[in-house]
């Protein structure tokens, strides 16, 4: 049944995959990729469907779409043995990791994590999956197929597309996590903050990687936003717009700011370990992130990514709320340090950074941490090194859109 479970969120993710592989394809056409990715949730179900798109290692996986929904039907006939070969199937084929989410799955798998508890849910299981990632899928494709004939003008919009491609696969994960005995489910609002303070975060990040996708730029940037600061989104890449550029870029992670004290929150009402573990270390990471980006002008001239150090041992040290506070705490103050008085947005960014350190430190758990972003002492314990080994193998082996590296 652990094995159930883990299969059932390795489809969901898969899913999520493929449907965000047809729509970051630029080679393909809006009238072809638009009906495709309306009607994805039904071939969920269509072992034989498949659909030819991608370049490279996206182009292998995409063919072999059939593994994904063979799993998927697993999950009804129950017998998870049999799925096996697909889990391997998965893990090989996830060679080009694109997502922190995809991250989140590593994790649990290479430390032997199952996420979903053992014995309450058997006869609940099949169904209440099935129905979720199918809903899911559902709205997902639908919301993305919006995208694909509209900008991102507004922050309404920017809003309205991150749920749709992370918030959505939050709802779903509450809903399986629900479904799976261990945890409340948890309000809309709060899941949906988890995944637009990740998508956001990448999306922030991954400026260079979008504007220079070939054969035509991808744009998730708000024009709300950047319009404020140049005429067109591009003209952040050179030089002599830095100064604006700059400033667009810490006027959009002060935005991503705003998610964080329902994250906190979210999290904090986990109670399962595993869970809660999945569920932080992305956030972290994503913390971690954004205090790196934040007035960095790297952003526009390449990778912007976390020490491998200091993300292996924010793997090995999660354990407990209070590490989570810790970590906020450090970043914050970290982001914190880095503001200049001159940045327009400077005193609002004050204002919800100190909101984030408030929220931290009225949860009186600051002082019983385990866990310091500063802490520099080296590991002994083995397992500690067994992580960072397979962390730096995965992380080589991965070469795009990878967080954390
Ligand atoms: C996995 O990655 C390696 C190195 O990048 C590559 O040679 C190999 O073909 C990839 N495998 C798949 C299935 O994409
Ligand atoms: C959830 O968010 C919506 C839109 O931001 C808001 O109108 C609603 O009141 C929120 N619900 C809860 C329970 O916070
Ligand atoms: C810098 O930004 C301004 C305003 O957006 C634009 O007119 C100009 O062309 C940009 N410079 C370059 C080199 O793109």
């Amino acid at each position: 049944m652990v094995l159930s479970g883990m299969i059932a969120s390795w489809s969901f993710y898969l899913m999520h995959f493929y449907s965000g592989l047809a729509e970051d394809d630029t080679s393909i056409p809006s009238d072809i990729k638009v009906p495709i990715l309306q009607s994805f949730y039904c071939h969920i179900y269509d072992s034989q469907w498949h659909f030819s798109c991608g370049t490279k290692e996206y182009k292998v996986l995409m063919e072999k779409f059939h593994l994904v929904s063979t799993a998927f039907l697993e999950l009804d006939r129950r017998s998870a043995s049999s799925s096996i070969p697909f889990f391997k199937d998965a893990i090989y084929l996830n060679n080009d990791s694109h997502s922190l989410l995809m991250f989140q799955l590593y994790f649990i798998l290479l430390l032997n994590k199952p996420c979903f508890d053992v014995s309450s849910y058997i006869e609940f299981m099949a169904s209440s999956y099935q129905e979720a990632i199918e809903d899911i899928t559902k709205r997902m494709g639908a919301g993305m197929a919006k995208f694909i004939c509209k900008e991102v003008e507004t922050v309404d919009d920017y809003d309205e597309y991150c749920h749709y491609v992370a918030g959505l696969v939050g709802l779903g994960l509450s809903k399986l996590f629900h479904a799976s005995g261990s945890e409340d489910l948890a309000s809309d609002n709060l899941t949906n903050s988890m995944g637009l303070f990740l998508q956001k975060t990448n999306i922030i990040r991954d400026y260079l990687e979008d504007i220079n996708e070939i054969p035509k730029s991808r744009m998730f940037w708000p024009r709300e936003i950047w319009s404020k600061y140049a005429d067109k989104l591009e003209d952040f890449k050179y030089a002599e717009n830095s100064t604006k550029a700059v400033q667009c870029l810490n006027d959009l992670v002060t935005n991503a700011l705003m998610h964080i004290e329902d994250c906190l929150h979210y999290m904090s009402s986990l109670k399962d370990v595993s869970i809660f573990q999945f569920c932080a270390i992305p956030q972290i990471m994503a913390i971690g992130t954004l205090a790196l980006c934040y007035n960095n002008m790297q952003v526009f001239r390449g990778v912007v990514k976390m020490r491998r150090g200091l993300t292996a041992r924010v793997i090995a040290q999660t354990e407990t709320m209070a590490d989570v506070y810790g970590v906020f705490f450090d970043f914050s103050s970290l982001l914190e340090s880095k503001i200049n008085d001159d940045d327009p947005n400077a005193s609002l960014t004050r204002k919800r950074v100190q909101a984030v350190k408030d929220c931290c430190i009225s949860s009186g758990l600051l002082n019983k941490r385990k866990f310091h972003v500063h802490n520099r002492k080296s590991y002994t314990s083995l397992l500690i090194m067994v992580i960072v080994l397979v962390v730096a193998m995965l992380f080589s082996l991965s070469r795009r859109k990878v967080l954390v590296d």
